[in-house]
C-alpha cells in the first residue's frame, strides 16, 4: 500500500489512476483544503474500485503517527501535499513554511526510513537557469517566492535524512508545466478562485468565466517575444512517478536520494499554447498584450535526459493532445 498525501488533487489525483492501473494499492490523505470530494468518486469511476481515503492535514501529527502506526503494510509514500500559489506565498511565508516544510518533517518523522519517498518538487528550484536545456546539476538559484524555497528547503531535508539513515531512500521530481487532464473527463485541473496558470486561464475565459487572457509581455527574447515554457500533460508526470517508486522498490537507485527533472524537453511560447488552443478548440481565443508580470523567468524547459535513460519513462503526449484534454475538461465542467 502506497501513501499519497494530497492525492485528491491535482497531480496527486492523475498519480493514482496511473498506480492503481498498475495494481498497486492506494492510502490517500487529504485535508480537502484545495480539493474535494467530487474528485475521490471521479477516481473511483475510472479505477472501478474503492479508494482508502482518510481526511486529514499532515501538519497534525497526532493523527498522522496514528494513521501510519495503523498501516504496518506501507511500501511507499508520494508526498504531493502543499500549498502552491506562488502569489500567496508571498503574503503570507509562514503558511508556505509550516505546510510545506512542516508537513514534510512530520511525514518523515512518522515514517520508518526504510519506506521509499517520492516529494514533488518543481523547476522553480533552478531559478533563472544560466543554460538551456536545464539539467539537474544545473545551479540550485535562490527562488523567487517563499513557495519556491519550500521545494528547495524540502530537497536539502529529504538528502540531509537519506545521509542520516543509510536505509532511506528517496527521489525528488522537479516537475515542469503540468497542463491537462484525465481523458475521462472525471479529473482534471481545478484551481480555487480565479486561476493564475496559463492553460486554466485560457481554458476558462475561453467559455466566458473569467475575463480575456492577458499576455503577459511580447518583448521577451524568445523567438516571438513571449516566455517559453515546459508544458507536460499531468498523466505524463502521474506516470513518471509510477516509474519512480518502481526505482526505489527494485533498489535501482544509484544514490540513497535523487532528484529527476519531468518535463518533455520542449519549449513553447504563450502564443504557441494559444495557438494549439486555437487548433484543438476550433475556438478563437479572445487576449490582449500587457506588461511583463513581474518574477516571470524568461525560458525555461528540461533536459529530461535523465529521467528516459534511468527512470524507464518518456512522456507520451503532444502539446495540442495536452491542450485538448485541458480544453475537453473544461467543457465537461463548465457549470463548477
Ligand atoms: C508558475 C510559478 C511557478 C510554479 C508554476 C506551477 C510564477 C512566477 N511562477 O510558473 O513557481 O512552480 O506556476 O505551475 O508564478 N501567462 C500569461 N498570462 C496569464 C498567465 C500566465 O501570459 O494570465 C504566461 C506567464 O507569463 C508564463 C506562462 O504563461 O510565461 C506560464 O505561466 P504559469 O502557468 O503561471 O506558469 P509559470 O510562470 O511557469
Amino acid at each position: 500500500m502506497i501513501l499519497i498525501t494530497g492525492g485528491l488533487g491535482y497531480i496527486g489525483s492523475h498519480t493514482v489512476v496511473e498506480l492503481i492501473a498498475q495494481g498497486k494499492e492506494v492510502l490517500i490523505v487529504d485535508d480537502l483544503s484545495n480539493s474535494n470530494l467530487q474528485v475521490l468518486e471521479g477516481l473511483e469511476k475510472i479505477t472501478g474500485q474503492s479508494i482508502n481515503f482518510v481526511q486529514l492535514d499532515v501538519k497534525e501529527a497526532p493523527p498522522l503517527n496514528e494513521l501510519i502506526q495503523a498501516h504496518p503494510q506501507l511500501e511507499g509514500v508520494i508526498h504531493f501535499a502543499a500549498a502552491k500559489a506562488v502569489g500567496e506565498s508571498a503574503l503570507n511565508p509562514l503558511k508556505y513554511y509550516q505546510n510545506n516544510v512542516g508537513g514534510l518533517l512530520n511525514l518523515l518523522q512518522s515514517i520508518p526510513t526504510n519506506i521509499p519517498f517520492i516529494f514533488s518538487s518543481s523547476c522553480t528550484v533552478y531559478g533563472d537557469a544560466d543554460a538551456l536545456p536545464i539539467v539537474e546539476n544545473s545551479p540550485i538559484k535562490r527562488p523567487k517566492s517563499p513557495y519556491g524555497n519550500t521545494k528547495k528547503i524540502g530537497e536539502e531535508i529529504l538528502e540531509e535524512h537519506s545521509r542520516a539513515h543509510a536505509n532511506f531512500k528517496a527521489i525528488s521530481l522537479r516537475y515542469f508545466n503540468p497542463i491537462g487532464a484525465h481523458a475521462s473527463g472525471y479529473i482534471g485541473e481545478n484551481p480555487k478562485g480565479q486561476p493564475e496558470n496559463l492553460v486554466p486561464y485560457i481554458t476558462q475565459s475561453a467559455v466566458g468565466k473569467i475575463p480575456p487572457l492577458t499576455v503577459f509581455g511580447d518583448d521577451y527574447p524568445t523567438a516571438d517575444g513571449t516566455c517559453v515554457r515546459d508544458y507536460i500533460h499531468v498523466v505524463d508526470l502521474a506516470r513518471a512517478h509510477v516509474a519512480a517508486f518502481n526505482r526505489l522498490e527494485e533498489n535501482k537507485s544509484k544514490t540513497a536520494y535523487e532528484v529527476f527533472n519531468v518535463g518533455t524537453g520542449q519549449g513553447h511560447s504563450v502564443l504557441e499554447v494559444i495557438a494549439s488552443f486555437e487548433r484543438v478548440s476550433g475556438k478563437s481565443l479572445n487576449y490582449s498584450i500587457g506588461p511583463r508580470r513581474e518574477g516571470d523567468i524568461v525560458t525555461a524547459y528540461a533536459n529530461v535526459d535523465k529521467a528516459l535513460q534511468q527512470l524507464n519513462w518518456s512522456p507520451k503526449y503532444s502539446l495540442d493532445e495536452a491542450v485538448h484534454s485541458a480544453w475537453q475538461w473544461e467543457l465537461n465542467n463548465s457549470s463548477r
